[in-house]
């Protein structure tokens, strides 16, 4: 195992602490919570925890049944006591740059019904001001070219410069979020405002959602080599 996952591994196991019994569980997508997902699947082979869990994305959903962990039907569910997801930045004040594997809808919708959002990373995901990793925005196809239009007015309304870019698959192919939309991704080097720019964007009609996600961390463990530390 690399260092890095090691560090992952040891915010993953501060935030296995906080999953109780009897629990509705959000799983969170990416490499830092899916090395949650599998500290998970060890500590229930020793304890039955009657766990109800829900999915991020296809792809955790996929990763926690290869596990043996159930996963629930998100539609018959309203309320979830605790999500834990992994962040692609994360800012002083607690809010996060999300949706580098593309999950972000389903991961926002999932924390806002969440009673408590916490938030585990390795320590390089943590910066001063939120923007240097491209920010995803998840869009409709109908009318793309005005949208991406709008993505940059309401960004440059943000105090943010730079270019958006329609996502592609590793083979070049357009792509495509589980909810079948597209992702532009904004490479605006430095977001100054990030709440503005949340606003600006909650307001473009073809922009399903971004990953822009205020307010909505309740605690961070971020993993270092001299340690995990907890911010809240
Ligand atoms: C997926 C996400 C992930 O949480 C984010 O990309 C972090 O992933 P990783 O833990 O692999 O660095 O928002 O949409």
């Amino acid at each position: 195992m690399t260092d890095i996952q090691n560090l992952k591994r040891e915010a993953a196991a501060e935030a296995l602490k906080f999953v109780e019994p009897g629990m509705v569980l959000g799983l969170g997508t990416g490499s830092t919570a899916s090395a949650f997902i599998e500290l998970l699947a060890e500590r229930l082979k020793t304890e039955d925890l009657d766990l109800t869990c829900v999915a991020t994305s296809e792809q955790t959903k996929r990763f926690a049944e290869e596990r043996g962990i159930k996963i629930a039907d998100f539609n018959t569910i309203a309320d979830v006591d605790l999500t834990i997801d992994g962040a692609d930045e994360i800012d002083p004040q607690l809010n996060l740059l999300k949706g580098g594997g593309g999950a972000l809808l389903r991961e926002k919708i999932v924390a806002f019904a969440s009673d408590r959002v916490i938030i585990i990373a390795d320590a390089s995901k943590y910066v001063e001001q939120l923007g240097e990793f491209p920010l995803p925005v998840e869009i409709v196809d109908f009318g793309v070219a005005a949208t991406l239009a709008m993505i940059e007015a309401a960004a440059e309304d943000a105090g943010c410069q730079g270019s958006i870019a329609l996502r592609r698959t590793a083979s070049g192919d357009t792509f495509r979020t589980d909810g079948g939309h597209l992702i532009a991704d904004c490479a605006f080097g430095s977001i100054p405002d990030p709440e503005t720019l949340a606003d600006l964007l909650d307001i473009v009609p073809g922009v399903v959602e971004h990953g822009l996600f205020i307010g909505i961390a309740d605690d961070v463990f971020l993993a270092a080599p001299d340690g995990v530390r907890h911010y809240s």
